[in-house]
């Protein structure tokens, strides 16, 4: 490469001169050039004349090393295959992904832990720390575009698998870890979910004032990580195009959780210089401390909002509704709850003059909406264009028709456990479309792994598997 250093360039450098300002010109150039005789412009190719939906999938053509367990990894790793990326799970020969028996409700089956987190993907069993399997390892890491990993801090590099090691097999190579924490104090730790949670400031921000911290029900620890490594795998994939070379990709769990919370380390700014009037424990006389509370059901945003209850709420847990008092279709929530005088009294008209009595304005609504379902007030409000959200138990999710249409929730069957219902990819492409295929049994695809993707012939292929490295220990090894 140094070779072919543009002379003008060279003769500069021999002047004493600064080229450190080329490159960048040099990228300006490239993206303002026009098509040309390959019909392709800046880069691109012309656009297909296949249908959409038919011109392959958004990911197509890239291999994936997925060494990912539980469900953070293996999150980032669905999603890739949905977009189209050919995923080749590698599993621990005998037990595999830690989740395949983890919460099982139909015996001897994949729990559906593992399954609704590993769709798309093909299984293969290898021993990382037996010289065959590792002969594997080294065949894969040549084929492939992108290693994706979670395992606890050390244990990859401990299997042999260095950055300098990956890095010399297939410099093209990225290599995409999720960690608990990123470098630091805490960054040998092994996390879980909610481990995340509370210390990427959810927890501290969740729940209500006069009670303990909560974690919430939504995987932003796991699944929020493997959507934010998702993304960094595919920007690494997009600067590949230009620089030829892989990348180490990490996100550390704290951080994935800290970016989903970044409203409330908005909040601990404000709190600096005054109360969050938006906040009912503004309204309800009760002076902030020093780090931002929890604030119950209030919004998070400049619109406030709370839960309330609607009709059947002494039986139903979920009859309730998410009611937001938006400022400019207040007149037609008063009009509505039948407070029509809250229009022009200078005490409520106003969002300022409405702030320090949110508590008894959401009593008076919820006067209103205990007189009807969910749905019925979800009707009436949302022809009045005022923003409500019913509070949907997952047993309503899974019948919603809507989210069966648009394949969010679709329906999978599954050769031991039959069918189940699981959640779709909810990334939508007009040109990319996801079919849900079912996760794959432990090591289904060792072999056609072996000979169609790395190219083993049958003598090696028996070499590798006469070796054990592919098969679970036998019990009595087990026991030593
Ligand atoms: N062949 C041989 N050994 C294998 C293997 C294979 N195919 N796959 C895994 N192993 C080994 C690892 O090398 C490791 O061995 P070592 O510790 O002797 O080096 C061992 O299995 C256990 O791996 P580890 O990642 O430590 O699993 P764990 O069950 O003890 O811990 C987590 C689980 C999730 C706590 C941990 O992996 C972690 O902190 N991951 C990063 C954060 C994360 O993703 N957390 C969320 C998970 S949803």
């Amino acid at each position: 490469m140094a070779k072919k250093k543009p002379n003008k360039q060279a003769k500069a450098k021999a002047a004493g001169k600064k080229a450190a300002k080329k490159p960048a010109r040099k990228v300006v150039k490239l993206a303002a050039k026009k098509a040309n005789g390959n019909g392709k412009t800046n880069g691109v190719p012309k656009p297909s004349n296949k249908p959409y939906g038919q011109a392959g999938k958004a990911l197509t053509g890239v291999r994936i090393l997925d060494f990912t367990h539980v469900q953070s990894g293996p999150t980032c790793t669905q999603l890739l295959a949905w977009m189209g990326a050919d995923c080749i799970k590698v599993e621990r020969p005998g037990v595999g992904d830690i989740t395949r028996g983890q919460l099982v409700d139909v015996k001897g089956a994949d729990s559906l832990y593992f399954t609704m987190l590993n769709h798309n993907k093909r299984s293969i069993t290898i021993d990382s720390k037996h010289p065959q399997g590792m002969r594997v390892l080294n065949a894969l890491i040549k084929t492939c575009d992108v290693l994706v990993e979670n395992f606890a801090p050390g244990a990859l590099d401990r299997m042999g698998l260095t950055w300098d090691y990956i890095h010399k097999l297939n410099p093209r190579m990225i290599v995409a870890s999720v960690k608990g924490f990123g470098p630091g104090p805490y960054e040998d730790c092994k996390v879980y979910e909610n481990v995340a949670q509370c210390a990427g400031g959810a927890a501290s921000t969740t729940g209500f004032r006069e009670g303990p911290p909560l974690v919430t029900g939504a995987q932003i620890g796991d699944s929020g990580t493997g959507l934010h490594l998702a993304l960094g795998i595919v920007s690494a994939l997009y600067q590949r195009i230009r620089t030829g070379r892989g990348q180490k990709v990490l996100v550390a769990m704290q951080d994935g959780v800290l970016n989903l919370c970044r409203v409330k380390l908005r909040d601990q700014q404000r709190i600096e210089k005054g109360p969050l009037t938006e906040y009912s424990q503004y309204g309800e006389g009760v002076p902030f401390g020093v780090a931002v509370p929890r604030a119950g059901n209030d919004s998070g945003g400049g619109q406030p909002g709370w839960i309330l209850k609607c009709k059947g709420w002494e039986n139903d847990p979920d009859a309730y509704i998410y009611f937001i008092t938006q400022a400019p279709v207040w007149q037609e929530i008063c009009d509505v709850i039948g407070e029509p005088t809250w229009k022009t009294d200078p005490e409520y008209a106003t969002p300022k003059a409405r702030l320090p009595k949110l508590k008894a304005i959401f009593a008076r609504i919820e006067d209103w909406t205990k007189t009807m379902t969910k749905f019925e007030v979800m009707e009436i409000c949302n022809k009045h264009d005022i923003p409500v959200g019913p509070i949907l138990s997952m047993k309503e999710i899974a019948e919603e028709k809507s989210l069966r249409d648009t394949g969010t929730v679709v329906e999978v069957d599954h050769p031991t456990r039959g069918k189940y219902l699981s959640v779709g990819n909810p990334i939508k492409m007009s040109d990319s479309i996801s079919e849900v295929k079912r996760s794959p049994l432990l090591g289904e695809h060792t072999d056609e792994i072996l000979t169609d993707v790395l190219g083993f012939k049958a003598n090696e292929v028996a070499e590798i598997k006469n070796s054990g490295a592919l098969s679970a220990p036998k019990k009595e090894e087990k026991a030593a």
